[in-house]
């Protein structure tokens, strides 16, 4: 499984990406909207030229026809943009007319397993199921990893599944063993994942032993 990182922030995405093992971005209309000062396409620019694997950039309109005129001009900031696009008629529509240039899209808000076979058969680059939203409703966000991955799998679907609304380092665990190809991780939880009491112990230790030394 693939690390990408949740955010607009570009100091995170540097720290996160200075330790090699970040493979791509995603944004959402709200991620960017938190980042005070700066454009939306003036912030796509600066984190293509950071970070050289796909960047997902969302598409606002919510027709057909403005979320394809958006999607491609969203595409032209950079040849590592994804179009995202929102998990409806129209944004299947917008998929398909997208993914016929030869334009990536990462299908976003999917809650359910035939939504993602739907986008995937609209020929959607990535499909970005949402684990920590199923899991604030009482519904078990990974089991939707295990199933669309089974699916996917059975019938050869390339389209790769996005583990999103990742909440927690649990969730990056389960969605790799469940066949999650990437997992999108907001910067606080990257953090959380490096870290482990007995490892700070350990450093601990043999600094103390380092220094004690005869
Ligand atoms: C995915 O691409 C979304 O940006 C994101 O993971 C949403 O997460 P949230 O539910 O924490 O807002």
């Amino acid at each position: 499984m693939k690390f990408f990182i949740d955010t607009a922030n570009l100091e995170e995405i540097r720290e996160i990406n200075s330790m090699g093992i970040l493979a791509g971005v995603t944004t959402n209309p709200s991620l960017v909207a938190k980042e005070k000062n700066v454009s939306f396409h003036d912030r796509l620019r600066e984190i293509t030229a950071e970070v050289q694997g796909s960047v997902s950039a969302e598409v606002i309109g919510l027709t057909a026809e403005e979320m394809i005129a958006e999607g491609k001009e969203l595409a032209a900031i950079a040849p590592n943009i994804t179009v995202k696009v929102p998990m409806t008629a129209d944004g299947l529509k917008a998929v398909k007319a997208l993914s016929d240039v030869g334009i990536k899209t990462n299908v976003t808000l999917i809650f359910n397993a035939n939504q993602a076979l739907m986008a995937a058969r609209a020929g959607a680059t990535y499909v970005s199921p949402f684990l920590g939203r199923l899991d604030d409703i009482g519904q078990n966000g990974l089991d939707l990893i295990d199933t669309i991955s089974t699916i996917f799998v059975q019938h050869g679907i390339r389209t790769e599944i996005i583990a999103a609304s990742i909440r927690h380092p649990l969730h990056v665990t389960e969605a790799a063993l469940r066949g999650a190809h990437i997992a999108t991780i907001p910067y606080k939880v990257f953090l959380q994942l490096m870290q482990h009491p007995l490892t700070d112990k350990g450093i601990e230790q043999f600094l103390h032993d380092w220094n004690n030394r005869s």
